[in-house]
């Protein structure tokens, strides 16, 4: 069994590699898969909308969804903010932000704005709502074992929060690569081994960490307020 798991361990190792050799971005792959995408089912539904409940989410409130996708947390973040209030969805494939701006055309209250995450500033919130100096909450999603860099994009949307606001982040993890934790991660251009949480249980208080068990490992859930 231990020699299975770790051929299949190398292979992913491989074929994240090929992502490399042939000079992907997840930019260009998630362009590639956008249409795909919602096909492969939200298999997290249930602690992505127990976790967004959980965030105590006011209306007029100002949201950030980092690596927003096709928009999975958009309608539930928009109803918590309300009309007063603002979701910045920010994703840096065209091709899933056009499906999730397509989806909600009609939400008022939703920005869908295509940037790296590496260069958000607030300047690029400006364009959106002149008055804009800092958020509420930061949300992110299957987001931070996706990114190239997380520890800029961190940084980055960090000095956007205010102070007190909650960052929050949901993703997979896994501490040995399985069957299954090598094909998410391949589809998903994912690195299920990043232990993301770190980030928040580093830099901010407060904090609920909840952890659930999939059948590729783990799915975990964070958030903590700006010290
Ligand atoms: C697995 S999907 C998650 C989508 C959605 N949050 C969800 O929960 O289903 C990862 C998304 O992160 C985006 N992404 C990856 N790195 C990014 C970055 N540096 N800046 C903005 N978006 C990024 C990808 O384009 C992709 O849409």
């Amino acid at each position: 069994m231990n020699y299975i798991l770790k051929k299949v361990h190398q292979k992913s190792i491989q074929i994240h590699n090929l992502y490399t050799y042939f000079k992907i971005s997840s930019i260009e792959w998630y362009n590639i898969i956008a249409g795909v995408y919602d096909f492969l089912g939200d298999f997290y539904k249930r602690p992505r909308i127990e976790f967004i409940n959980n965030l105590g989410i006011k209306q007029g409130d100002i949201v950030l969804d980092l690596c927003t996708g096709t928009g999975r947390n958009v309608s539930y973040l928009a109803e918590k903010v309300g009309k007063k209030g603002k979701v910045f969805a920010i994703d840096s494939s065209k091709g899933m932000l056009e499906l999730a701006r397509k989806r909600f055309y009609n939400q008022t209250n939703v920005h869908f704005i295509n940037v790296d995450c590496e260069d958000l500033t607030v300047e690029v919130l400006k364009k959106y709502k002149e008055d804009i100096e800092q958020v509420d909450h930061i949300f992110c999603s299957l987001g931070y074992s996706v990114m190239e860099n997380p520890k800029i994009v961190y940084g980055k949307s960090f000095r956007l929060l205010k102070h007190n606001g909650q960052y929050a982040i949901m993703d997979l993890f896994s501490e040995k690569s399985n069957f299954l934790s090598a094909i998410i991660d391949f589809l998903a251009f994912a690195q299920s081994k990043r232990k993301s949480w770190k980030i928040i249980e580093n830099n901010c208080k407060d904090i609920y960490h909840k952890r659930y068990n999939v059948m590729s490992g783990e799915i975990f859930v964070i958030s903590g307020r700006k010290k």
